[in-house]
């Protein structure tokens, strides 16, 4: 009896402190724009997810592969599952409000609590290309970096000949720190990298500016 107690007491993970990094990965709380809702994955949405993963075009610039199976898009909501429960750096989903679908990721690559760092990414269904949705999207988690994670530093990287991914991170305020030569070995080829970045001090002026992110925007 005292050993089966025990069992489920390892099983059982202890809750995170609130307002630690931990709890905050852990909730991933909602976050709502003009026209969509970033919120935790769940494995309702894998059907929406795998109709855009499957699409060669939206995978041509990320790690993954085109997923070939629902199961595959389930795996890695799983995985999001898992990084969620565990209160480890994890993603969103992209629900547009228009029709309610998953349109798309958006999260957490990598998280330094020594540093006070992340790293950010994303993907979105080629049918929603072009209309200023990841922009949207991205204004917004680096609000919830900033306001509720307290990072210090966001950043974020796409291969050089991915332009629109670097397009979206100024249309952010993300600064391009450099190019690094054959940073990514992705499917089996070394390719260039851009970096981009942002510190806490240019958020703020950034909110304090006319043209910068207002608050009232978004609702965290
Ligand atoms: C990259 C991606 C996220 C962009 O999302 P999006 O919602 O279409 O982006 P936005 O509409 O907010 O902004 C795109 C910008 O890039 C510009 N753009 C598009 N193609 C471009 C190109 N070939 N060269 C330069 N700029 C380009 C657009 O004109 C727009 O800028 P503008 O508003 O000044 O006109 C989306 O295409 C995507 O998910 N691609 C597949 C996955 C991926 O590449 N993820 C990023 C990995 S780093």
């Amino acid at each position: 009896m005292g050993e089966h107690r025990s069992f489920w007491r390892w099983l059982t993970l202890p809750a995170a402190e609130p307002g630690t990094p931990q709890d905050y990965f852990a909730r991933l709380p909602v976050i709502e724009t003009p026209r969509l809702i970033l919120r935790r994955a769940t494995l309702r949405d894998a059907e929406d997810m795998y109709r855009y993963a499957c699409d060669p075009e939206v995978a041509r610039h990320v790690l993954w592969n085109a997923h070939t199976s629902v199961w595959e898009t389930r795996a890695y909501i799983r995985f999001l599952l898992s990084q969620y429960r565990s209160g480890m750096p994890g993603s969103w989903v992209i629900v547009l409000r228009e029709t309610n679908r998953v349109v798309g990721t958006i999260g957490y690559m990598n998280y330094s609590a020594d540093h006070n760092t992340a790293e950010l990414g994303y993907s979105l269904s080629r049918a929603c290309w072009g209309q200023g949705l990841m922009t949207e999207a991205l204004k917004a988690v680096l609000e919830s970096a900033f306001r509720v994670l307290r990072l210090h530093r966001a950043e974020a990287m796409h291969f050089t000949d991915n332009p629109a991914s670097g397009r979206v991170m100024e249309k952010c305020g993300m600064r391009h720190e450099g190019r690094l030569r054959g940073r990514i070995c992705c499917k089996g080829v070394f390719r260039d990298v851009e970096m981009w970045g942002m510190l806490r001090s240019d958020w703020e002026s950034l909110r304090n500016s006319e043209c910068g992110i207002r608050n009232s925007e978004f609702r965290l």
